[in-house]
């Protein structure tokens, strides 16, 4: 497959993401760390980015052009707490992620699988959010968006039934607004189409 390269001193190639990479030695600092899976092209990270200077970001998609697109952002904005990887997320995770780092975990409208028979192909069920809690530190956040209300109500369903987090909307069990969380590319799209934006936020105990 033709790549086009990505050149920007902030997107981190393959080679380099070898188990045991020292987060701390390649941002320079020792700031909690927040993983965003399925950055798109960049919009939400780099806006995070900015409101959490003091936090450090790794942004990964397994689309190219995203990550160009993302790079190109950041490196504008010059955010030196931005790194994006060219990734497929848990693989990513199992390799380069130790247990309880995560500072947070943000999954911005994630691929609906709109079909029922394709259901089973959706990212965000109650297995993978328990296997994302192994990576996240007690206090972690975990963000997940969507447009798509079957989706929504189905995190939002399963998210209480999980042990070891708490709801930090309670009593809602999602908001159609967040304050102080940004729009990404895919949200302000279905907003623009009439849509609701379903937006859940849970911590780790
Ligand atoms: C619908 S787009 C949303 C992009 C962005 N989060 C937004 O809200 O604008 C979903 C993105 O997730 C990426 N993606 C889906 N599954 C992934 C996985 N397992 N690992 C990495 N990226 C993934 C896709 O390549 C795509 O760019």
């Amino acid at each position: 497959m033709n790549l086009i390269p990505i050149t920007s001193p902030r997107f981190l190639p393959s080679e380099m993401l070898t188990t045991g990479i020292n987060w701390q030695q390649l941002f320079g600092n020792p700031n909690p760390l927040a993983f965003e899976i399925g950055c798109g092209t960049g919009d939400f990270v780099t806006q995070m980015a900015q409101l959490h200077p003091d936090w450090n970001f790794i942004a990964a998609d397994y689309y190219n052009k995203g990550c160009l697109k993302t790079c190109k952002r950041i490196d504008k904005a010059d955010l030196e707490n931005v790194r994006v990887v060219r990734e497929e997320a848990r693989d990513f995770m199992e390799r380069c992620i130790p247990r309880t780092s995560l500072r947070a975990v943000i999954i911005n409208c994630p691929d609906p699988w709109p079909k029922k028979r394709h259901r089973k192909r959706r990212l965000v069920n109650a297995e993978f959010v328990t296997y994302l809690s192994e990576f996240m530190q007690s206090g972690a956040d975990f963000f997940f968006a969507t447009d798509f209300d079957d989706y929504g109500l189905d995190v939002a369903q399963f998210m209480p039934e999980l042990a070891g987090f708490e709801n930090a909307l309670a009593p809602d069990l999602y908001r159609h607004e967040l304050s102080g969380y940004p729009l990404s590319k895919y949200m302000l799209k279905f907003i623009g189409e009439g849509k609701q934006i379903y937006f859940v936020h849970y911590r780790k105990r």
